[in-house]
């Protein structure tokens, strides 16, 4: 267990996309903090700059203005092998389509972040560990192909914790699941920040398990409409 509270500062961010001569303000001088002890859910309409928000947070796309600090540590600063370094041990991601790699069994899907590193750990032991966590000791060896929806998202979970990151970012992980598939992966989740300390950061649809978390932000037209803690 983790007990040191970390944090996510998020300061006037700002994001435009705009191609083929559209452009879109997705998200507009947001301000927010995430600590790693708050479960923190995301919600708010379609549109309203919910993954884009997410993407930001995660490195995988840059703001055209603010910042994103984890704890000090700004992460535009970080360029080429310091930020993969930095993304690898700081930030696992799921998504509501599972992305698995359809050749790659249940197992090799949850290892193949670790395949490009050099770590301190057995590999494969360590992907076992995370399998069986999830329940799918079983299905070690079957292909995404041949596993539920629900089952996939418990493989792409086990996946993106294997290295143990300081935060989860899940963009709509239960917008795939039936209501009780949903549940499982969500309180699956809440047990392993229980567990590890893990911070969360979790975009829904759904008000019933947004309702469970410890902190809410809702975003409307790419800003902040409201922020509140339980
Ligand atoms: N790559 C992109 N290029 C251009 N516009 C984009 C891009 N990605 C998102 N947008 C636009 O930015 C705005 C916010 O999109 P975003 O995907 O963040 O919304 P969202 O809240 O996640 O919505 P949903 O609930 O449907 O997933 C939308 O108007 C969208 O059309
Ligand atoms: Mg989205």
């Amino acid at each position: 267990m983790n007990d040191m509270s970390m944090t996510i500062q998020i300061k006037n961010l700002t994001k435009v996309y705009s191609g083929d001569g559209v452009v879109t303000t997705a998200l507009q001088d947001v301000n927010l903090t995430m600590r790693s002890e708050e479960f923190t859910a995301i919600v708010g309409p379609s549109g309203s700059g919910k993954s884009t928000l997410l993407q930001l947070i995660g490195t995988l796309d840059v703001p055209t203005t603010g910042m994103v600090y984890y704890d000090d540590v700004d992460v535009s600063k970080l360029k080429g092998k310091a930020l993969a370094d930095f993304r690898f041990d700081s930030i696992g991601f799921i998504f509501q389509q599972f992305n698995l790699l359809p050749t790659l069994t249940a197992l090799e899907n949850v290892m193949s972040p670790l395949f490009p590193r050099k770590v301190r750990y057995d590999k494969k032991g360590r992907a076992q560990e995370l399998l069986d966590w999830v329940g799918l000791t079983h299905k070690q060896d079957s292909l995404p192909s041949q596993l539920s929806g629900g089952e996939q998202q418990r493989v792409a979970i086990a996946r993106a914790l294997v290295n143990r990151p300081a935060w989860l970012l899940a963009d709509e992980p239960t917008g795939n699941l039936d209501t009780n598939n949903g549940e499982n992966v969500f309180q699956l989740l809440r047990k392993y920040q229980q567990e590890h300390g893990t911070g969360i950061i979790f975009v829904t649809h759904d008000e019933h398990l947004a309702s469970q978390t410890d902190k809410r932000i809702e975003m409307r037209d790419g800003c902040v409409l409201a922020d509140m803690v339980r």
